[in-house]
């Protein structure tokens, strides 16, 4: 369905963000038909360059981030035709009356303002746009990660953002929530009348949640070093995707109704601290190796002055949700870099049978297990008990039903930033954190960040291509289970 006419006004607009995921991804929804002319797309930053530079530098992100088939040439010159270009500086006025110029006039027009800068910025560009009078009722202001690196300076950027806009108009992104199979996890637990009555801790021994990477931090070293993988990716995607699983169904899919069930369950996560951090929490950094038969270097050695550092390039930890339907029930919950496959993947394992009638004759009933795939090959496979075929006795074997989207859905799969993008245009914040998440993940973020650092935790050593430290498998071995591989 097509969005209505907007623009679309980039800050970091020659950033790696935009050339990579934002413009490729307008451009898809353009293709599609879903831009409503005279809509428009404003690269903004403090680079001196004309807008025909500009254009240029878009064309060549497509051809670069867009596969070859898609680039229609007509499709690519309307897309460039809505683009345009402003240098803009956010520290001082220079350029701002410009920008203003550029943006057309009246109230009726929603203006969305992406900002893709680091967060050191969000404070004096969203006062720039205040003062200079951007700002009207339909203006929007996106927020990309990471909002802050602690509970303070994540307070401290939302009650700037506050002072100009009402929270209805901020739009704080975590992309993994334009994922389609992250969307798909409602509609399973929500759309289908199955798992409702067994997702509780009287029929869910665990649940695992893994989103592993093959890449290293390269170029973004920088900006990583600073942060680590509890930053980076627990704080918000992974714990978005438990809320995803542990939250009460909301009493509708609207933004608060949704927010206010993921917020609940923020709040109700057992708070990790000096007690109890070594045995909750593993910290890793990967050291030299190889992936796919190719030796890479070693976290420290992609650093500019070569480390050594102390930042976590993997982590491993058992959360809990204490609530009713969930106590008792631990959340393993591990993330890295350097691992030796891409993958991201929800795991619930279920309770055994609490008998088995078949004695031992029908061996090891392997209790029931639902994976849902988030990437690649996106699927949801629920292992079922099922007895080996032919006439020699009972004997069972573990054999999942199987849900590939790419059998199943023809059909390229959207990029999270196109849903995400146009549910900006289209206003509706339902897969937006709301401030309260932000801080609530921080919340608990915040003291696990304090124990490492209070108790000298340093992160133990692993080998690129391996999958993280031989204490992330035994924090839930432990326990008597092991990390799901898929048969
Ligand atoms: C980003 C992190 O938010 O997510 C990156 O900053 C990470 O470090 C990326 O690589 C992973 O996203 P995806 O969509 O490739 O799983």
């Amino acid at each position: 369905v097509a969005v209505e006419p907007f623009d679309l006004i980039v800050f970091g607009g020659t950033g790696d963000l935009a050339y990579r995921k934002l413009f490729p991804s307008l451009f898809r929804r353009d293709h599609d038909s879903q831009l409503t002319d005279p809509s428009r797309i404003i690269g903004v930053s403090r680079r001196d360059m004309d807008a025909k530079e500009f254009k240029a530098s878009v064309k060549h992100a497509l051809e670069t981030f867009v596969p070859k088939e898609e680039l229609e040439k007509k499709a690519v010159s309307r897309f460039l035709d809505r683009i345009d270009y402003v240098a803009v500086d956010a520290l001082t006025d220079e350029g701002w009356d410009e920008l203003k110029s550029r943006i057309a006039d009246g109230l009726d027009r929603v203006r969305a303002f992406y900002l893709a800068t680091s967060p050191d910025l969000f404070d004096a560009i969203t006062h720039q746009l205040s003062k200079h009078g951007l700002l009207t009722p339909k203006s929007r202001v996106v927020l990309e990660k990471p909002l802050g690196h602690d509970l303070a300076s994540a307070q401290e950027i939302n009650s700037a953002v506050a002072d100009v806009l009402p929270e209805s108009q901020i739009y704080r992104i975590d992309h993994y929530l334009g994922k389609e199979t992250v969307q798909n996890l409602m509609a399973l637990r929500f759309a289908n009348v199955l798992f409702e009555p067994v997702w509780d801790s009287a029929h869910v021994d665990h649940v695992q949640i893994t989103v592993a990477e093959k890449v290293g931090v390269e170029a973004r070293a920088g900006y990583y070093d600073h942060s680590g993988a509890l930053r980076d990716m627990v704080q918000n995607h992974i714990l978005q995707l438990l809320c995803l699983v542990a939250m009460e169904p909301p009493s509708a899919m609207q933004a608060d109704a949704l927010r206010d069930e993921k917020l609940k369950v923020l709040r109700a996560l057992k708070p990790i601290d000096e007690g109890n951090i070594r045995t909750l929490t593993v910290r890793g950094q990967y050291r030299a190796g190889a992936i796919d038969g190719k030796s890479v270097p070693a976290y420290a050695d992609e650093l500019e002055d070569k480390g050594p550092s102390s930042t976590e390039t993997f982590v491993a930890l058992k959360a809990e949700v204490r609530t009713w339907r969930w106590a008792g029930v631990p959340f393993y919950l591990r993330t890295g870099k350097r691992l030796p496959s891409r993958v991201s993947e929800i795991v619930i394992q279920f309770k055994p049978v609490p008998l088995s009638i078949f004695g031992s004759a029908g061996g090891f009933l392997a209790p029931n297990r639902l994976v849902i795939r988030l990437q690649p090959d996106e699927g949801v496979k629920l292992f079922l008990m099922i007895k080996d075929p032919g006439p020699g006795g009972l004997r069972f074997r573990e054999v999942p039903l199987n849900l590939s989207f790419a059998d199943t859905f023809k059909g390229p799969n959207p990029d999270a930033y196109e849903r995400l993008l146009m549910d900006v245009i289209r206003g509706n914040q339902a897969l937006f954190m709301r401030r309260d998440e932000v801080e609530a993940a921080w919340v608990w973020a915040d003291p696990i960040l304090e124990a490492w650092s209070r108790m000298g935790q340093e992160p133990a050593g692993y080998t690129a291509g391996t999958w993280g430290p031989s204490a992330a498998v035994a924090l839930i071995e432990r326990d008597g289970f092991t990390w799901h591989e898929d048969p």
